[in-house]
């Protein structure tokens, strides 16, 4: 028997089957299976260095974790407040979304202080250094290094003993001991695993580039998100400058940070304001547009969202959504109808978000609601108006988080007057500036905002 074994591997979510099958049984995905060779595992434990036993827990000793900053604000506050030695953190986006601009920017500042190994494995030396003088980076001591293999990386690691090291990215990267393109899941799993050994071997902080698929995932399944300590979600719309920095894993810190940054020529700039950035260019006196207050992790954000309701020219209208679910549009639409006796059956219905700012809570609801109400009438609303809550089916309006902080941040840009459920308002201490509206139903939204009409 021969130490090599074929599997065939899922490259949506890491299933492996002895033969080929043209849908994976486990996520159901078409044509994702790919071949393997692998070596047979002994079935026994390497030898370690170290004997290792288990602790009692009280015999571990207490050390807090040493931070590093970067000076970036923004990225800090999303790390956790700091950059932990020894952690291996991944940085997920779609192509383009900037990425690599964010790294370099925040590499180059934290080679500053400690030795800092770049490793691109889609970039050229030149082109870096072309991006480099484009983000007017000064710092000369960022070791830049160009290889997509991974025992190279490896062996640079062990020569040069970087502090932090990153990899950009970690789809482009392969190891010998795999016979399967790189960008599949065993490469991309296997490498980040050697990777991870290497971090907390030689404790250092290692960030990992992956490219988000078609899917929404890292690398086709999310296997990754499993192995690291941090995961970093860098999001926004590409035609879009404004990007947020998400922390969806911390093992180091809370998952409820976000960073907000503006796409520039010179790089991503942090974004003090982003409530008034967001905006800037919103229109006066024009039906359909209404200011909601959405929480990004523990951030309030003021957001412009935007409906057109027209006469269809179809014979099934159009639902059409960017930037907030369109099962969460054609829902309200429903309870507009049901509750309200709205009739969008002959009406194009179109939603944005301005900003490409995505909306994911349901405190978003009310807004979409008054949103479609104002464009279904064609009655502005007041331009001093920030709205959240969620709708339920029978159109009633529910409490949602931190009615405070919402509250606070219209306040601060000038919003007098807010739209907001019931329980929520009861809970607020009166602001002599700002006319709290709590409602309990779409009818009192109605009554309040439209007269009843
Ligand atoms: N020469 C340039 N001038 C201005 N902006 C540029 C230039 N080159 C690239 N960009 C911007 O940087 C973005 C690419 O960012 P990048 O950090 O390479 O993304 P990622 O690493 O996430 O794929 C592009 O979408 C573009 O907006
Ligand atoms: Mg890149």
């Amino acid at each position: 028997m021969g130490g090599l074994k074929t599997i065939y591997r899922c490259q949506q979510c890491g299933y492996v089957s002895p033969k080929w099958l043209g849908r994976c049984p486990e996520c159901r995905s078409w044509q994702s299976l790919v071949e393997e060779v692998t070596h047979k595992a002994s079935g026994r434990l390497e030898p370690h260095g170290q004997a290792a036993r288990p602790l009692p827990l009280a015999e571990i000793p207490m050390e807090s974790e040493a931070r590093f900053t970067t000076g970036i604000g923004e990225w800090d506050r999303v790390l956790g407040g700091g950059l932990v030695s020894g952690s291996l953190i991944l940085l997920a986006g779609d192509p383009g979304i900037g990425k690599s601009t964010l790294l370099l920017q925040a590499l180059a500042l934290m080679s500053q202080k400690k030795k800092v190994l770049y490793v691109s494995g889609e970039e050229s030396p030149q082109q870096l250094k072309l991006r480099a003088a484009r983000l007017r980076i000064e710092s000369g001591g960022l070791l830049i290094f160009s290889e997509t293999s991974l025992e190279a990386v490896l062996d640079v690691i062990d020569h040069s003993h970087p502090q932090i090291l990153a990899v950009d990215s970690i789809q482009t990267m392969h190891t010998m001991g795999l016979e399967v393109a790189p960008g599949s899941i065993s490469q991309v799993r296997e490498c980040a695993l050697r990777l991870m050994r290497a971090a907390k071997d030689g404790n250092i902080s290692i960030f990992l580039v992956g490219h988000v698929t078609k899917e929404g995932s890292i690398a086709g399944p999310r296997a990754l998100e499993h192995l690291v300590d941090t995961v970093l979600y860098l999001e926004g719309d590409r035609t879009h400058t404004f990007r947020l920095l998400r922390a969806v894993k911390n093992r180091y810190g809370s998952t409820n940070e976000v960073g907000v940054f503006e796409m520039k020529e010179a790089g991503l700039e942090e974004v003090p304001n982003p409530s008034q950035f967001l905006l800037a260019e919103r229109p006066t006196g024009v039906s359909g547009s209404v200011v909601v207050c959405s929480m990004e992790g523990t951030r309030p954000l003021l957001v412009e969202l935007q409906a057109l309701v027209g006469a269809t020219g179809w014979t099934q209208p159009r639902r059409t959504s960017m930037g907030i679910d369109t099962n969460r549009v054609s829902l309200l639409l429903a309870v507009l109808e049901k509750k309200l006796g709205f009739n969008f059956g002959q009406q194009d219905v179109f939603v944005n978000v301005a900003g490409g700012v995505r909306l994911q809570e349901p405190a978003a609801d009310l807004a979409l609601t008054t949103a479609l109400m104002s464009s279904y009438l064609d009655r502005p609303l007041p331009q001093e108006l920030a709205v959240w809550g969620e709708v339920g089916l029978a159109g009633e309006v529910r409490g949602v988080g931190h009615g405070a902080a919402r509250a606070m941040e219209a306040a601060k840009l000038g919003f007098t007057r807010c739209l907001m459920p019931g329980s929520n308002a009861e809970r607020l201490s009166p602001d002599a500036g700002v006319v709290y509206m709590g409602a309990r139903s779409l009818q009192d939204v109605l009554r309040m905002l439209f007269d009843g009409t």
